[in-house]
């Protein structure tokens, strides 16, 4: 019989053991890319400029419907498991105008821990072992890992820069090429990812640019997830259109939310699928033995604040949080692109969503020879390089894409402009100070 074998922190690891293959991927078995720069920029107490969430507080009754508890003691305890009944009657309410149709609220809803939690089982519920599935890149960096965890493998189609460069200052010039997307099917696909408003780009696509998609979806007759997390974040001139709702697309689609980002609380960690009964059946298949429910308070809190926001919405209140938000963030996407073109980068202006990415390729910094990291992309170490030299943090694009799609995409940084007065205040003082 073999013995455990010490490994370096002199843990006694069974002879047995061995990690399952699934996680020997290159894609799975890594720290994600939050990993290393949540660290890096804690450890250089940095200022935080490129992780994705508001440094700003919630609308006061979405932390008030939280903290209150009253005499409903349910509330600490296990809930209905795909979904708190007033979580999805308001989901129903919210989604019906927007989705076009009366959403069935117990069959065609299922709430998850977070936009990833649906992500994860939409994905387990339609990928097979070999399917291959294409995913619109940049991509937020879970979906490669978790259809590979299904089993799946990743085919990635780039949301491309126009050819004439100088026309690349909007996400509304970048495009997906519709031939190269049809000619990536084969016999083995099955599913199509796509992420409107796209995180890190912030392009939102036009309904000819998603009725596109949808007509090579239809024509290879598979199925699409539409990641839909930054739906109320849509800038002047543009107009959100829901993948759902073009025509044969319902019963082929899980559209995708999440609280975090349409109440400005990421931590709560709360989202949601909407999808024809059929395949929340199969979501939730997957939910129940891997989670089973949500944190009730969290959904609870977030039904009444929909509750408080839809009254706004069906009154056509201008405060309502759903387009209130977008308002607040517009002259800060501006300012930020601004900031950004002051040390040397090239802003391209996001038409939704919350980040800016920026072209840095023409930045006059050094990365010193003995700091540069072959193994990773020249944005990667440009963006650990400012971290350390700088104290500015923010996120080296190539994270987004495909090793084969890092190529051409390793010169671009991410920021987030959803942050405080303050943050901009000191974005300016460090950046005339520092450049
Ligand atoms: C495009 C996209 N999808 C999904 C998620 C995950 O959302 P959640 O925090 O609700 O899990 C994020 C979070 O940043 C995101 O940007």
């Amino acid at each position: 019989m073999s013995s455990p074998v010490k490994n370096a922190a002199g843990v006694r690891i069974p002879s047995t053991y061995k990690t399952p293959a699934r996680l020997t991927d290159p894609d799975v078995g890594k720290d994600s890319i939050w990993v290393e720069f949540v660290g890096l920029t804690n450890k250089h107490k940095a200022l935080n400029l490129g992780q994705g969430f508001p440094n700003f507080f919630p609308p006061a009754h979405v932390i008030d419907n939280l903290t209150r508890n009253g005499d409903k003691y349910l509330l600490n305890q296990y809930t209905r498991g795909p979904g708190h009944p007033p979580l999805v009657q308001a989901l129903k309410k919210m989604y019906d105008p927007l989705l076009k149709r009366e959403i069935d609220a117990m069959k065609e809803v299922i709430v998850t821990v977070g936009a990833y939690g649906s992500l994860y089982c939409a994905i387990m519920a339609s990928v097979s072992e070999g399917d291959e599935v294409i995913v619109v890149e940049p991509f937020f960096d879970c979906y490669a890992p978790m259809i590979k965890l299904a089993g799946g493998i990743p085919k990635f189609i780039q949301i491309k820069p126009p050819t004439d460069p100088s026309k690349a200052n909007t996400t509304a010039n970048w495009a997906i090429d519709m031939e190269e997307l049809d000619s990536m099917f084969t016999s083995k696909t099955k599913l199509v990812i796509i992420n409107n408003p796209n995180n890190p780009l912030g392009k939102v696509f036009t309904l000819p640019e998603l009725t596109a998609v949808a007509d090579i979806i239809k024509k290879h007759d598979v199925m699409c997830i539409s990641d839909e997390v930054y739906e109320h974040l849509i800038y002047p001139g543009v107009e959100m259109h829901r993948m759902a709702t073009i025509d044969g697309m319902w019963d082929r689609t899980f559209t995708i939310g999440s609280a975090g980002k349409t109440f400005s609380v990421t931590g709560w960690k709360l989202g949601w699928c909407i999808a024809p009964a059929y395949l929340i059946k199969n979501m939730n298949y997957v939910w129940q033995n891997v989670v089973y429910t949500s944190p009730t308070p969290i959904q609870d809190a977030c039904a009444d604040s929909f509750m408080i926001e839809l009254k706004k919405r069906d009154a056509g209140d201008k405060d309502c949080y759903f387009t209130a938000l977008a308002d607040e963030l517009l002259p800060k996407r501006d300012e930020m692109a601004k900031l950004a073109e002051s040390i040397g980068l090239k802003a391209i202006i996001p038409e939704g969503g919350y980040f800016m990415v920026a072209d840095a390729k023409d930045m006059k910094v050094d990365i010193p020879k003995d700091f540069y990291d072959d193994s990773v992309p020249w944005d990667h170490n440009l963006a650990r390089w400012l971290i350390h030299d700088k104290g500015i943090s923010t996120i080296p694009n190539s994270a987004f894409y495909s090793p084969e799609g890092q190529k051409e995409n390793n010169h671009y940084l991410r920021f987030c402009f959803a942050k405080d007065e303050a943050t901009f205040k000191k974005t300016h003082e460090e950046f005339e100070k520092k450049f």
